[in-house]
């Protein structure tokens, strides 16, 4: 594949790494590639970073057309840079895009295009412990009709922010309000894919936690509204007794590419990981009785992060004291020193950047 660079001739000063949240500064270029029906994917080009124009009937402004990922690049060490599973966001984002009708994209080409892309903007790949480059393709209908059909031109472009971590709370425990109005996703619907819909369906209820004082919300099945899904932006994992239970893929709820490494990492240490239904009635119990005893997020954003409180319909509940529990440690130290290369990645999942 071809790709044509014009490089910024006007370089902005990089952070430091201190001052970093999460997607509010972003590198010096970006990457584009173009689709019709008529060319296939064509044009592929990396750009300054800047503003663009769009058709105001472009699809994506009417009718959501539009998917994303989100992926890391991290700093090793030595000075080096690698991904972590590019590969699963190069399948995952055509999972998405079939669902809603958008153009696949081949995934060398998605691969080639971020790999040239990272390489451009090594630099911004900050240095500091706990701080990556965030890394977020994304694709969208510009058909200029308002006319609701399939897409007949697309765009797809990759942007890069350095970050710290997602919460404020970094690797301590964030609070959780388990939502029981608002509904994300129904299995049927688009709640397996990563499409900019299903966040805009999670705003409201979002914004009704933070004004309570919680991070985020933890979605319920839509149709029974019994049992637990996801958090707005990470997949849940609790300890119940020696069990590890995560929600199964039921069709509403994103396949984590964290999740999958999280299961592969502690059926490796031995632990028994149940991927099954659990309602919330069953964490109550398991609330009550102490029988829970940990409860974490995942996800590329979060990590692995820690969940010391839920509250459901005004009920708060505090697990293991408000504090990290110790699988939740061993495995965000394990996730964290693969992507990091601190520790040797003998499952293949990281992908070094030249
Ligand atoms: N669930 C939702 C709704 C998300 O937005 C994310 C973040 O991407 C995740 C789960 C975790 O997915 P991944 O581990 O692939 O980043
Ligand atoms: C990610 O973790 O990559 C996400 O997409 C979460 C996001 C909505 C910030």
């Amino acid at each position: 594949m071809e790709i044509k660079i014009n490089k910024s001739t006007n370089l902005k000063q990089k952070p430091e790494d201190s001052t970093l949240g999460f997607g509010k500064i972003f590198t010096d270029h970006m990457f584009i590639m173009d689709y019709s029906t008529e060319e296939g994917w064509h044009d592929a080009r990396i750009e300054p970073f800047g503003n663009m124009s769009l058709h105001p009937a472009a699809t994506v402004f009417h009718y959501g057309a539009e998917v994303f990922e989100g992926l890391k690049a991290y700093r090793k060490a030595d000075g080096s840079i690698q991904l972590f599973r590019p590969d699963e966001n190069a399948k995952r984002i055509n999972s998405s895009a079939e669902r809603i009708c958008l153009p696949e994209i081949p995934e060398e080409m998605f691969l080639e295009g971020l790999k040239t892309f990272i390489s451009l903007e090594k630099d911004w790949v900050p240095h500091s412990e706990g701080t990556s480059l965030y890394i977020r393709p994304f694709l969208f209908g510009n058909d200029e009709t308002l006319g609701v059909h399939g897409v007949h031109h697309a765009r797809f472009m990759i942007i890069a922010s350095p970050v710290g971590s997602y919460y404020k709370e970094g690797i301590n425990p964030v609070k959780i309000m388990i939502e029981d109005e608002d509904v994300r996703a129904v299995r049927g619907g688009t709640g397996y894919t990563k499409c900019g819909g299903n966040y805009a369906a999670s705003t409201r209820a979002g914004e009704k936690a933070e004004k309570m004082g919680y991070s985020q919300v933890l979605w319920l099945d839509g149709v029974e509204r019994k049992y637990i899904e996801e958090v707005g932006a990470m997949n849940v994992m609790f300890k119940i007794g020696d069990e590890i239970v995560t929600p199964k893929l039921t069709g509403s709820i994103l396949p984590g590419i964290t999740r999958k490494s999280c299961i592969e990492v502690l059926k490796d240490k031995g632990y028994k990981v149940s991927e099954r239904l659990l309602s919330v009635d069953e964490l109550g119990k398991a609330l009550e009785s102490g029988e829970l005893k940990e409860a974490w997020g995942c996800g590329t954003a979060a990590v692995v992060s820690p969940i010391g409180e839920l509250c459901y319909k005004g009920k708060k509940f505090i697990i293991n004291n408000g504090e990290i529990g110790a699988v939740t440690q061993k495995l965000y130290d394990t996730l964290t020193g693969i992507q990091w290369g601190k520790i040797d990645d003998k499952y293949g999942w990281t992908v070094p950047i030249k």
